[in-house]
């Protein structure tokens, strides 16, 4: 194994709610620059896996390496400065509500930046962060005042503010109308180009699919159950993989 390419090696996981086995024996490699996506049906563990890998989920078994770090071995603080590196984009936005696009923007440099830092960048890489999901004039307004496709953008706008190296979208499509839709996944396709970032993409929007995924994992009874491209698998005449194309 090429280690420096792999940015996220999940190996044999396993994950279970009472009788719910919901992972069982889950493995996926993130190399370097993909986009790789995780199709499943809904409940089917998606969230699970991604929570795992940002270890707000414990697993039961199985390892999980996040830019050649096993984060079982990580205490809070070497997770949270592992967290500026992984950027996540949840399925709700997670915007604050009580603060403007900027406050919102700013909220994660609190955390990663010095005082200085912030004083001297802060307002740069807010701007900057805004003009890559073409947001700059929202800079002043709250989130009440966007719409949905506008409020997922911005919770883009600010997961892209600490210039990631891996981007976990949950279901970054999910709610949207499919014009709006088709705009973020192509916003997911320029970061990948600008940022050279690596994405894991969960989705069971085949258009967001088509459009973002070098690679897709179907995620089937709790495993990776084919892992390939959209093209062969549109192409697969196994049921469990076709009755997504349907
Ligand atoms: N914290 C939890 N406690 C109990 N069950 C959970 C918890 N989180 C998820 N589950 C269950 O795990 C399964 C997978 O959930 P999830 O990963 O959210 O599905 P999805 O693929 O739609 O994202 C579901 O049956 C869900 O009810
Ligand atoms: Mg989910």
């Amino acid at each position: 194994m090429e280690a420096k390419n792999i940015m996220i090696a999940v190996s044999k996981l396993n994950k279970s709610f009472g009788e719910n086995h919901v992972l069982r024996d889950f493995s996926m490699e993130l190399t370097k620059g993909e986009n790789l996506v995780i199709l499943g049906k809904s409940g089917s563990g998606k969230s699970v896996l991604i929570k795992c890998i940002i270890k707000l989920i414990e697993p039961d078994l199985g390892g999980i390496k996040v830019l050649d770090q096993d984060i079982s071995e990580l205490d809070q603080d070497e997770m949270d400065l592992l967290r500026k590196d992984v950027g996540f984009l949840f399925q709700s936005n997670a915007l604050y509500d009580s603060m403007t696009v900027r406050e919102n923007l700013e909220f994660p440099l609190r955390r990663h930046w010095t005082i200085e830092q912030r004083e001297k960048e802060a307002e740069a890489a807010v701007m900057e962060a805004l003009e890559d999901v073409g947001l700059s004039h929202t800079v002043n307004m709250m989130p009440a005042e966007l719409s949905g496709g506008m409020r997922k953008r911005i919770a883009l706008a600010r997961t892209l503010i600490l210039k990631p190296q891996v981007i976990l979208y949950d279901e970054p499509t999910t709610g949207l109308d499919p014009i709006t839709a088709r705009e973020i996944s192509e916003l997911m396709i320029s970061i990948q180009d600008k940022y050279k970032a690596s994405s894991v993409i969960i989705s069971h929007d085949m258009n967001c699919i088509r459009m973002t995924s070098n690679r897709v994992i179907t995620l089937i009874e709790g495993r990776n159950y084919v892992a390939d491209t959209y093209d062969n698998l549109m192409k697969s005449t196994d049921p469990k993989v076709s009755e997504f194309f349907r």
